[in-house]
């Protein structure tokens, strides 16, 4: 089986990974993968270093779409997508996820009917203002192959009209879904044992163990609305006091450009000046995943280390108003509260004081990327 891998920004590069590995590993002689970057991330640390820590093949084709306004960025990759397609003559295409990316390969590939395989499928926030929600519904909506995590992944589906009946091979106007676990609980096991070994960004920070906060913040609503986002930097450096705990923010290149142009000059002065705010580059993954390894709490809107909190254990703040992720909020771990100030500090104070935490296995055994392969070579 030939499969055309579309991967574009920083998340899906680390999902990719799963997948490729698993190919690697165990189905070399069955599935061949050509991957393609739509270049909607292109800085050295949200792109090539994901590439260089995690072993993931080079791209065969990269699109350099960059940044851009939806309907732009969307239209080139799709253009682009297109052309490789019809120059490959893939079995399938592979998406990741709810980015433009994911988008612009579903609806290249089904419309010349190739069949799309969804990976992160039936994932909803049931809001529709978010950009990745209107990518997620369409994207699975254009799906053969529909690959959730999580068991509200397999109901949401079906009340969209999916069956969930296996019988028969998987067809565009007879989808077929399946739930397989998260592939990003594969990564973080298996990064976590090389994280430990490779990365020193604890001690380069100097930082204690459960003794600092993390938090990455650049969901657009977050990031480009100037109440919001100066909302969330005083509830943060509230909390820092509170805590007396160290703050480190990797910052998304998005939301760093924000700061600079939205927030007030002595909220901006008094963020960047305080000695227990790190407010570092995007970090590698292996970082990353130190990180949320060792750390008190994990404040976010990131979908993805909403999860990983999880995934290590830590208790999290989840800076929107809804999640996908509705079992790590309905079990207590995480708490949401959108960019309210005063609901962040709250929120702060209730988590700390809560001790007893469970972590049911939400997100399958650790082997999502196996199945997926296995799954497509049998359905497909
Ligand atoms: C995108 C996804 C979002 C995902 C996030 C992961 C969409 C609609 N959004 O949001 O779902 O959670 O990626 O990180 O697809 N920029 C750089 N360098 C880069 C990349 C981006 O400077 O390498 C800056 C540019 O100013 C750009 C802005 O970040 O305009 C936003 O990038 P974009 O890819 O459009 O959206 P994200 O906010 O990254
Ligand atoms: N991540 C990373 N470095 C960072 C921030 C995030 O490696 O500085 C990783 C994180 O561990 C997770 C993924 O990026 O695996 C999540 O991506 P992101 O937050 O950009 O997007 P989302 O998951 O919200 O779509």
């Amino acid at each position: 089986m030939k499969i055309v891998t579309i991967i574009g920004a920083r998340p899906q590069i680390i999902k990719a990974a799963a997948i490729s590995r698993a190919i690697k590993t165990h189905f070399a002689h069955q599935i061949k993968e050509i991957i393609v970057h739509t270049g909607q991330h292109y800085d050295e640390n949200m792109s090539a270093i994901f590439f260089q820590e995690m072993g993931i093949p080079p791209a065969d084709y990269n699109l350099s779409v960059g940044s851009g306004n939806h309907g732009a960025q969307t239209a080139k990759m799709i253009d682009g997508i297109e052309s490789i397609l019809l120059h490959e003559n893939p079995d399938a295409l592979l998406v990741f996820g709810d980015t433009n990316s994911t988008l612009a390969g579903a609806l290249a590939a089904v419309k010349i009917h190739i069949p799309v395989i969804h990976i992160e499928a039936g994932l909803r926030s049931f809001n529709k203002s978010m950009p990745e929600e209107i990518n997620r519904i369409v994207c699975d909506h254009a799906s053969t192959l529909l690959f959730t995590p999580t068991e509200q992944g397999m109901q949401n589906l079906s009340k969209e009209g999916f069956s969930l009946k296996n019988n028969t091979k998987a067809t565009l106007n007879s989808p077929r879904v399946f739930k397989t676990g998260d592939i990003m609980y594969d990564n973080s096991l298996y990064f976590a044992k090389i994280s430990a070994k490779r990365t020193s960004i604890v001690t380069t920070l100097n930082l204690d163990e459960g003794d600092f906060i993390l938090c990455t913040v650049h969901r657009d609503s977050n990031t480009d609305q100037r109440t919001n986002l100066e909302n969330i930097v005083r509830g943060l450096l509230r909390i820092q006091q509170i805590s007396e705990q160290k703050i480190v923010l990797p910052l998304h290149p998005r939301t760093k450009k924000k700061m600079e142009e939205l927030l007030p000059t002595e909220l901006f002065k008094t963020l960047h000046e305080n000695p227990y705010v790190f407010i570092i580059e995007p970090a590698g993954f292996l970082d990353m995943i130190a990180l949320e390894s060792l750390c008190s709490m994990v404040i976010t809107d990131s979908g993805g280390v909403q999860k990983e909190a999880f995934f290590f254990e830590k208790p999290c703040i989840i800076l929107r108003e809804q999640t996908e992720w509705v079992e790590i909020v309905s079990n207590g771990n995480a708490l949401l509260v959108g960019s309210d100030e005063e609901k962040l500090v709250t929120a702060y104070q209730k988590l700390r004081s809560t001790k007893d935490f469970t972590y049911p296995a939400f997100f399958g055994d650790g082997h999502a990327a196996e199945e997926i392969c296995r799954l497509m070579l049998q359905y497909l």
